[in-house]
């Protein structure tokens, strides 16, 4: 399917065939203050691994995390996005991961849209003890995102980019 001169399928595989042998994903993590922030800080003192292509972006809170943050993650290159909030019933500001999630939902459904793939986007709830399972899910969707390939929006940018020059 062509969008927007992007090669992009229905589930968000481009349809340029298979990544670059030197690719790797480069993932960005809105990650609460209150939780995964500090889950991140005891992945890394208990020697978790998780791959090195992690953007870490804390934040006070999820509720914080604005659409048009996440979409200008994607815009500037990231291959896929994770929003890490409170366990639900535990957001120090009542709802704010609550809308976190109705926000991820809502841009998930958008991604579908335009072809990029929902794949890229993935809202997950952890206390601060949570450090293995915040490792897990940077492993994992690592793995998604090297099976749907780069960011196709990463290379329509540079390429304007370079006409601009
Ligand atoms: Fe953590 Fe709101 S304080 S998601």
């Amino acid at each position: 399917m062509m969008r927007g001169g992007m090669d992009v399928l229905r589930n968000g595989e481009t349809a340029a065939g298979p990544a670059p042998a030197a690719w790797e994903p480069t993932l960005v993590a809105f990650c609460c203050g209150y939780c995964a922030d500090a889950a991140a800080a005891l992945a890394g003192s208990r020697r978790l691994q998780y791959p090195a292509g992690v953007r870490i972006l804390p934040m006070p809170c999820t509720g914080k995390l604005e659409m048009e943050n996440i979409l200008e993650a994607f815009e500037k290159g990231a291959d896929g996005v994770l929003v890490f909030g409170c366990l639900e019933g535990d957001c120090h500001f009542v709802e704010g991961n609550l809308r976190a999630r109705r926000r991820t939902d809502r841009i998930r459904e958008m991604l579908d849209e335009i072809g990029l793939g929902s794949r890229r986007l993935r809202m997950v709830n952890l206390s601060d003890s949570m450090a293995v399972e915040f490792a897990r899910e940077m492993r994992e969707m690592t793995e998604t995102i090297r099976r749907l390939g780069p960011n196709p929006l990463r290379d329509a940018e540079q390429g304007e980019s370079r006409g601009r020059s």
